[in-house]
């Protein structure tokens, strides 16, 4: 995957990392003992947290992408332009394909940024990893 910058103010990168870091860690991850921890940033400069979930009904699992995206819709957020996520592990994690396309409903090209311990990045975009997703415009 090729690293890319984007186009996100440091401050604003760095605000996002920090609130995806504190919200790792109230991750509820007995089952997987992998915590996630994400966040969105909003059209309006608003950042948004959200951190996995899991359940004894394994498949009622909820990955911290999506909980941070239904956080911001739920303050009323309509459209993304960035997402940040962090792990424990040294290499970035990818996220899932279910949260690749929840995320494209709120922003198809947004930035994604993904962040491994020990500083190890990479920065892409959703369109990168998500091309052609399903949309509203998908149906007559
Ligand atoms: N998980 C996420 O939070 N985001 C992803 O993109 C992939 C997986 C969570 C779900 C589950 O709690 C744990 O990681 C192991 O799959």
């Amino acid at each position: 995957m090729v690293s890319r910058t984007g186009d996100l103010p440091s401050h604003v990168l760095e605000q996002m990392a920090h609130s995806a870091r504190a919200v790792q860690a109230q991750a509820y991850a007995p089952a997987s003992r992998f915590r996630v921890g994400a966040a969105v940033l909003a059209d309006d400069g608003r950042i948004f947290s959200g951190c996995n979930v899991e359940n004894a009904s394994y498949g009622l699992t909820i990955c911290a992408e999506r909980a941070a995206v239904f956080h911001a819709v739920a303050c009323g957020v309509r459209a993304i332009r960035a997402v940040a996520v962090v792990t424990d592990l040294v290499e970035p994690a990818r996220p899932c394909g279910a949260c690749r396309q929840v995320l494209a409903e709120f922003g198809p090209a947004m930035q994604v940024h993904l962040l491994g311990l020990s500083g190890a990045s990479v920065a892409t975009t959703l369109d990168r990893l998500l091309p052609d997703p399903f949309t509203f415009h998908s149906w007559p």
